[in-house]
């Protein structure tokens, strides 16, 4: 059989290691292939480096010029961020190529009009290394668990959080200096607010909520708040109480509609989740007929990525002749049947509570808290004196059960108003990952 002829459209860390990945495993993707993946242009400004990892390549500098090309079977777009990257994968769609991305902003807002596109000029876009990079969870939801209707998922989904959060907890040391040290080790963006805000975990859990339940790409739906304001005695709290703090993508099929937020999570520290730390990220899936499964590996970095890349390559080429019917839908469900459904607002969700409170040390501020709580509904699991800062100050932490989040936002701004309590109450959601 022919050849594949695929063109690239940037040759940074993931573009470099898919050339590296097509090239050191050349023979293997052809036995399982049947026919050689050729890389045919690439779209870089670093001709050298062409030179060095796919010599064979054509290269160019304008985008245009590469999706325009006639040796260009599939258009691997490598760029990231949605303008430049917009514009070249609409393009090459309207050109009737296919497309490989691991642009997970792209998508999470812009998902729709391109598979729509897709649809309409009857070809492939595929995004395995837009979430969670070398796992292969994309193609877990869309065809492994094909059988269950998913009732939740919950991943640790940003590598940069995940080792910020890790270091805080084993070193005690604070989230400015491990932010720090995550920049000199290359982890994080010289602006990571990307990673610590939840805006990249918030791209992935989006795409993922789609694919779960069925529903058009709603990035806008996502709750997000990220990691920065988390104090390491928060970290180490959780810690004597059993639990792991965890920045957590989750989106939840409930009886009201869907959840889907991102936000630092206590875990009970049994858990596997809880467990996943530095760099690493995992994605448990709760599905009806399966139940619980968990998936682990590398989230980021060249290699891994470039997996996931050319994973995707592979599949597109052993389905490219065939009709649009008989190929997996890019949302998992046929494009008829994904539907709108009403996702929550972060103040309809039900969670349980860590709450941390900071009050004159004198008696009857425990009874006043455990009444505001009370008044919304609210019961307490644990609740500690956790230490007296000095003479005249404590600080609690409360444990709620299960709540619906405008009650305990409310319920905040009543403790917040006793006149003993020093500060503002810090709260953190709570999941047990219990089914
Ligand atoms: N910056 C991401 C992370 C990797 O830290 O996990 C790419 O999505």
């Amino acid at each position: 059989m022919k050849a594949v002829n695929i063109g690239i459209l940037g040759l940074g860390t993931v573009g470099g290691g898919t050339a590296k990945v097509l090239q050191d495993n050349a023979e293997e993707i052809k036995r399982r292939l049947g026919r050689e993946v050729r890389i045919s242009a690439v779209c870089t400004r670093n001709a050298v480096r062409v030179k060095q990892l796919c010599p064979q390549a054509v290269v160019v500098t304008e985008p245009t010029d590469l999706v325009n090309r006639d040796d260009v079977d599939i258009v691997v777009e490598l760029y990231g961020g949605t303008s430049v990257a917009k514009d070249a994968v609409l393009q090459a769609i309207g050109n009737g190529k296919h497309v490989v991305t691991a642009n997970k902003k792209l998508l999470a807002e812009y998902g729709n009009e391109i598979f729509a596109l897709a649809e309409q000029k009857n070809v492939m876009v595929y995004f395995e290394a837009a979430v969670a990079g070398g796992i292969p969870i994309i193609k877990t939801l869309r065809e492994g668990l094909a059988a269950n209707q998913i009732q939740s998922i919950a991943g640790i989904i940003n590598g940069t959080s995940n080792f910020i959060l890790t270091e805080m907890r084993e070193k005690g040391a604070t989230f400015a200096d491990v932010l720090k040290q995550a920049q000199d080790l290359g982890y994080a963006e010289a602006d990571p607010t990307f990673d610590i805000e939840g805006h990249d975990a918030g791209h992935k859990i989006t795409i993922m909520s789609a694919l779960a339940f069925g529903t058009p790409v709603n990035f806008d739906a996502c709750y997000l708040e990220g990691i920065s304001k988390l104090e390491s005695r928060d970290i180490k709290y959780a810690e004597e109480l059993g639990y792991r703090i965890k920045l957590l993508g989750i989106t939840r099929r409930t009886e009201k509609g869907i959840e889907l937020r991102v936000h630092p999570t206590l875990l009970p520290e049994s858990r596997l989740l809880a467990n996943v730390n530095g760099v690493m990220n995992a994605v448990r899936v709760n599905a009806d007929m399966v139940g619980e499964t968990l998936y682990y590996g590398a989230g980021a970095g060249s290699l891994p990525t470039a997996s996931a890349v050319v994973a995707d390559i592979i599949d597109i080429c052993r389905i490219m002749g065939a009709d649009s019917d008989n190929r997996v839908p890019h949302l998992a469900f046929q494009p008829s049947q994904v539907k709108e459904l009403h996702f929550l607002s972060i103040d309809e969700i039900t969670s349980s509570y860590y709450l941390r409170v900071q009050a004159l040390d004198q008696a009857g501020v425990l009874g006043n808290i455990a009444t505001l709580l009370a008044q919304q509904n609210i019961s307490i699991e644990a609740l500690i004196q956790k230490s007296v800062m000095d003479d005249q100050h404590a600080e609690m932490v409360i444990l709620t059960h299960h709540t619906v989040e405008k009650n305990i936002k409310q319920a905040i701004r009543a403790i917040e108003q006793i006149p003993m309590v020093t500060a503002p109450v810090t709260m953190i959601r709570m999941e047990s990952l219990n089914g």
